[in-house]
């Protein structure tokens, strides 16, 4: 631990895994007198930066939350402008994360979206299953109870299968979930002033650091990441103990 002259002690250890909300889409487009979708473009292009900035900063995995499954409510043609945006997104930058080693995976449910986003995200996930360096996690068509449910679906199959042993435990159910295989989650940032967790990562969120930004999404960059990081720098993690642990001393 580095000492601060305030007697607090900072985490030399930056975040490895940095969760984002990105909201306020809506209101960036409301403010400009545009339709919601052009927040929604412009929130891909802040998507892009960030995650282009995210391995300068030292991450090494990044989820960010692209439709909750309670975003179905939303008016039909904002729900299909959005089914738009993950099909060109997930099409046209493929190859760019292929080439610079980002590992795509898509969070959520496949049920319920359609056939050919389902065959885009297989595809795209299988193009970069390889690759090591960066891992970006999409979570759409997601909800950290839904995703809870069913890992626990999974898991009574086994039980009844016969493969694995009852009771169900802290870590064969997280095992279970979609970011199973990803570190754990250091940090997790919302952007646009909302100061909940709107059904994201809700088992994954138990010792992250949470910031919340005033900026609105589409706004969003490196600058503004790098200020999360700084914040999450400052934190002191105790895990529930006394001490003061790093990330990953948390284990
Ligand atoms: C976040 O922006 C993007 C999605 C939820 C898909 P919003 O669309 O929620 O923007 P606001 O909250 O209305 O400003
Ligand atoms: C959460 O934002 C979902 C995503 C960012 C994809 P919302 O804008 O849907 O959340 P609420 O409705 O304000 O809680
Ligand atoms: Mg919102």
């Amino acid at each position: 631990m580095t000492a601060l002259a305030d007697g607090r002690s900072v985490s030399p250890v930056g975040p490895r895994h940095v969760a984002i909300i990105m909201d306020g889409n809506g209101r960036w487009a409301k403010a400009r007198g545009l339709p919601r979708v052009m927040g929604h473009r412009e929130g891909v292009k802040a998507l892009k930066r960030t995650v282009e900035a995210a391995p300068r900063l030292g991450l090494q995995c990044m989820t960010v939350f692209g439709f909750s499954t309670e975003n179905w409510s939303r008016p039909a043609d904002e729900v299909s402008d959005l089914m738009g945006l993950v099909r060109n997104y997930l099409t046209s930058d493929v190859d760019r994360m292929e080439r610079e080693g980002v590992r795509l995976r898509v969070l959520g449910r496949r049920r319920g979206l359609p056939a050919d986003i389902v065959e885009i995200i297989e595809r795209a996930e299988a193009r970069t299953a390889q690759n090591t360096r960066f891992i970006l996690q999409v979570a759409f068509n997601y909800g950290g109870r839904a995703d809870i449910v069913d890992a626990v679906h999974r898991h009574v199959e086994l039980v009844m299968a016969g493969e694995i042993r009852w009771p169900l435990v802290e870590k064969t159910l997280g095992a279970g979930l979609s970011t199973a295989g990803a570190p754990d989650v250091d940090l997790i940032i919302r952007t646009s002033g909302e100061k909940r967790l709107s059904n994201f990562l809700l088992w994954e969120a138990a010792y992250a650091e949470m910031v919340f930004q005033d900026i609105l999404w589409p706004d969003y960059g490196e600058a503004a990441l790098a200020e999360a990081v700084v914040a999450f720098g400052a934190r002191e993690r105790r895990f529930g103990g006394v001490e003061a642990r790093t990330a990953m001393a948390a284990g």
